[in-house]
């Protein structure tokens, strides 16, 4: 067992959903809280410091230039409605999008559509996902944002391709990268990202509620605010000053007293993936990926990720009549996983032992044999 991760009585399979924190992450929370306790915000200052501290670590994860490119917000959610509601539309604008996004990066921009007059096209993804969102824009279309991994399929984008075919055009490109971040490196600068945002409680295995947004510098000062407050002046702290500059870096999007907690906790997960290294946590998350799909065929269950474009997600169908029932077995033998897209979703992590990857696989066989019994 990872020392990090002494998990009890569960083989967790469930990081597309909400990840399970480290040790450390869980130690760093504790010791805010008791300091709180005994001294207040005496050492404010320390915490301010946490802040940029992890701006800096989220950088590096994101493949930003400078922690100064990344924003904390509250979630995914909250980023993506910042994009839809601050770029400057013009009637009759189209976004294009994944047909079966998750529901965040689907709701913004239908209700931005309802505001501005813009139209949505939302495009099935088929065997060339990067040409079916590119042959779906035109010279009205103004931004593509997708998920870099669909959480239900586990299909991973080509954020590089799409990036640069997006970029000759002119159109703006936004990557929901919540089932990507903290599973596969990443590099939004790389792939010429416009906009990245992720939550920290699946893959980053920090808790919900503190997420990242990254904005390219070079249009960060064209996306309208929405929100306001002392924390996002360029002068922030300076409460006597009546101006009302926003700060130049990504601060600008963070309205009022940052999430310290969260952010305690989210510094401690980001320092378990870079010193594990995202290439390493790659790996290994490749070798239980293969170990279970392997175990799982050789049990009659569909694959139904593409191999080829997979990320830390593995959804497969079971020979069973009864999914939900089937789900319940391996949810009641504690092995977390979820239903999604008519099959089940895996997500295993790097720090799983090739012991517990089995275990899941034998849950399985169990679940098999009691929907054999079942039915017969
Ligand atoms: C692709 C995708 N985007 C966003 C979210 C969650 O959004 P938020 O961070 O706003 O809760 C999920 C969670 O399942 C997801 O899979």
């Amino acid at each position: 067992m990872h020392p990090e991760f002494p998990q009890e009585g569960i083989i967790h399979l469930n990081h597309a959903a909400v990840g399970p924190w480290p040790l450390r992450t869980q130690q760093a929370v504790c010791e805010f809280a008791r300091e709180n306790v005994r001294e207040g915000s005496h050492h404010y200052p320390n915490w301010l410091q946490r802040v940029e501290d992890t701006r800096k670590l989220a950088s590096e994860l994101v493949g930003a230039a400078q922690p100064d490119d990344i924003a904390f917000v509250k979630n995914t959610s909250e980023a993506l409605s910042m994009v839809a509601f601050g770029l400057p539309w013009v009637e009759g604008d189209n976004v294009v999008i994944p047909r079966d996004e998750f529901p965040s990066n689907r709701v913004v921009w239908l209700a931005a559509a309802e505001r501005f007059g813009l139209e949505v096209r939302e495009v099935a993804l088929g065997e060339e996902p990067e040409r079916a969102l590119i042959d779906a824009c035109d010279r009205r279309t103004r931004l593509l944002s997708c998920s870099a991994v669909q959480y239900a399929s586990g299909l991973r984008i080509d954020l590089q391709i799409l990036g640069a075919e997006l970029r000759a055009r002119g159109i703006r490109f936004c990557v929901d990268a919540i089932q990507h971040l903290g599973a596969l490196p990443f590099d939004a600068e790389g792939c010429l990202a416009d906009f990245v945002m992720a939550d920290g409680h699946k893959w980053l295995l920090a808790p919900e509620g503190i997420g990242l947004f990254y904005v390219n510098p070079e249009i960060r000062e064209r996306l309208q605010l929405q929100e306001y407050g002392w924390n996002m002046l360029a002068h922030a702290g300076d409460f006597a000053n009546p101006g009302m500059e926003p700060a130049r870096s990504a601060r600008r999007f963070e309205p009022g007293s940052p999430n310290m907690l969260g952010i305690h906790a989210l510094h401690a997960s980001l320092s378990l993936l870079l010193e594990t290294g995202m290439d390493a946590i790659d790996h290994d998350i490749r070798t239980h990926w293969m170990h279970l799909a392997e175990g799982l065929e050789g049990r009659g269950c569909e694959i139904l990720t593409p191999r080829a474009r997979r990320a830390g997600i593995l959804a497969f169908r079971p020979p069973v009549r009864d999914l939900d029932r089937f789900y319940a077995e391996l949810q009641g033998a504690g092995v977390l996983c979820a239903l999604r897209g008519g099959g089940i979703r895996f997500a295993p992590h790097f720090y799983h032992t090739e012991e517990q990857i089995e275990q899941g696989l034998v849950a399985v066989e169990r679940a098999l044999e009691q929907a054999r019994m079942t039915s017969a």
